[in-house]
């Protein structure tokens, strides 16, 4: 069971374009109908998909723009939780107007975003989750030196030490150390 409240996923769904993903002219009508979409906290919602990689997730809402290939930019829109230890909101780039940009295919995002935006299209919005156990392989390394190598690295100080005290606490359960985001595919490049 997911330990984010219902009424924090509801905020999390409800991410708006932002102005700079708005400028970018791409067919993106926005996320006013996401909240509607499905949040998996209750009997009856669609349940996580198990990838081959052990990455949990579930698309909210289906993109009908163009689709995400190797090479191109990704401008992501998330929103993250420490889902297993206190469903802390790590960021939102709805509260920033700071989207995520990466090359998709680069290396420059955690394996776990490069899986989920792998067959996205612009406009959707896929839910994921990584494992506690799963953290080394398909988020953040446990390597301070090395972990924000890779993005999306959180832009608030407050959002940043919520994520790193997941990551670095030693006694946390692997359970406890469960990541959730939502991301949306807001543009190509
Ligand atoms: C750790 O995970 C368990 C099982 O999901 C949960 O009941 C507990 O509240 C979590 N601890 C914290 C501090 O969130
Ligand atoms: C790690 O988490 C545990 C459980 O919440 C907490 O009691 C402890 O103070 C944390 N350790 C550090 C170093 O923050």
């Amino acid at each position: 069971m997911l330990a984010v409240p219902p009424a924090v996923l509801a905020a999390a769904l409800a991410i708006a374009p932002t102005p700079r993903a708005r400028a970018e002219g791409k067919q993106d009508r926005g996320c006013e109908t996401c909240s509607d979409s499905n949040s998996a906290m209750n009997d009856g919602d669609k349940v996580f998909v198990v990838s081959a990689s052990g990455l949990r997730y579930l698309d909210l809402k289906v993109g009908d723009g163009a689709e995400a290939a190797p090479g191109k930019r990704a401008v992501i829109d998330w929103v993250g939780y420490t889902a297993g230890y206190q469903a802390k909101k790590i960021e939102s780039t709805r509260e920033t107007d700071e989207p995520f940009v990466f090359t998709i295919g680069g290396g420059e995002a955690i394996p776990g975003f490069e899986e989920a935006v792998a067959g996205m299209k612009v406009g959707g919005v896929r839910r994921i989750e990584i494992p506690g156990e799963l953290e080394e392989k398909l988020g953040y390394s446990r390597d301070k030196a090395l972990r924000y190598n890779v993005g999306p690295k959180p832009t608030s100080f407050g959002g940043q030490r919520t994520l790193d005290f997941v990551l670095d606490n030693q006694t946390l359960r692997d359970f406890n150390r469960t990541l959730l985001f939502d991301i949306r595919l807001s543009a190509l490049r």
